[in-house]
């Protein structure tokens, strides 16, 4: 099957990040910090290493910091080359983007993640792209971006991240309604976006990434407000699912942490301060000593 290269990716910004309040008050979320690097980074990060040229952010007010991130430091940068640190200066490329890679569209309301995708749909053309939700950070020896596109590649059809969750938890995701399963891709029929449990037509979640199609944004023209009174993304792939190309859940392999969350966000900093060689030792040790005094004071 040819299917076009995906080179562009969406990343929705807008939020509130209500949920770390008062953190939040005057950063955007997404520069909340896992060990020493902003959520936003490994999203980038997974999204390079996955092809994605061309970077598209949708914010809202209070996003400039998202902004200046992603800019030259050229004070910073020519004060760590006068102290010759030449080790912080490379970990500061990361953050440098090609002119003309990153833009920026103003989701002026807060309408829902579909509405925040389309706010894009002038940067994006009539190509299959991505979307990254930072709150999801994705650990594993292969990106799941890539592993999307690998599936995409074999599907033709739109691709969603999928994760089994627990029963009494599929009213915080989109779900699929699976006509398909092929082990790691299933085919969907449909999905709905956060049904209570008796409502679910499977425990099988949308977890942040996915690969549409542009058909996707002509979609999210026609629909109306759904759960929670937003355009939500899961009803516009919901009625791609009844088309031939369709919509498929892929299991990708991977830790997925829920950084949207507080007890997400802390797994992940454990897992990600553990997994760093600079600071494993320590850390895990520090870790050790803590659960041990936590138990000798039960
Ligand atoms: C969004 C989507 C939902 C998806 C989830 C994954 O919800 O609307 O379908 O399952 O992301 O994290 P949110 O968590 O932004 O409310």
């Amino acid at each position: 099957m040819r299917v076009r290269k995906i080179t562009k990716a969406v990343f929705p910004v807008a939020g509130l990040g209500t949920r770390f309040l008062p953190a939040t008050k005057s950063i955007p979320k997404e520069i909340l910090t896992l060990v020493d690097r902003p959520l936003i980074q490994y999203a980038i990060d997974e999204a390079r290493a996955a092809g994605i040229k061309e970077f598209i952010f949708v914010t809202s007010r209070g996003k400039s910091a998202l902004e200046d991130y992603f800019d030259q430091a050229p004070e910073l940068e020519s004060e760590l080359r006068r102290k010759g640190k030449t080790d912080l200066l490379e970990a500061l490329k990361e953050t440098n983007m090609d002119s003309g890679a990153i833009a920026y569209v103003r989701q002026n309301r807060p309408l829902g993640l579909g509405h925040a995708v389309w706010c894009a749909r002038r940067l994006i053309g009539r190509e299959p792209f991505a979307v990254l939700l930072p709150d999801d950070v994705i650990a594993g020896e292969r990106p799941c971006l890539l592993q999307m596109i690998e599936a995409h590649a074999e599907t033709g059809g739109c691709v969603v991240a999928a994760m089994e969750v627990a029963p009494e938890q599929t009213s915080s995701y989109g779900i699929l309604d699976i006509s398909e399963d092929m082990g790691r891709i299933v085919r969907a029929r449909g999905l709905v976006e956060k049904p209570l449990p008796k409502d679910a037509p499977s425990t099988l979640a949308v977890i942040g990434r996915y690969i549409l199609t542009p058909r996707v944004l002509v979609n999210l023209n026609r629909i109306r407000q759904g759960a929670g009174g937003e355009i939500q993304l899961t009803d516009a792939l919901a009625i791609e699912a009844k088309s031939k190309a369709g919509v498929f859940g892929m299991r990708f392999q991977g830790q997925r942490f829920d950084c949207g969350s507080k007890i997400g966000f802390l797994q992940a900093t454990v897992a990600f301060g553990l997994s760093r060689p600079d600071l494993s030792d320590e850390f895990g040790a520090f870790l050790h000593d803590l659960m041990a005094m936590q138990k000798a004071a039960q």
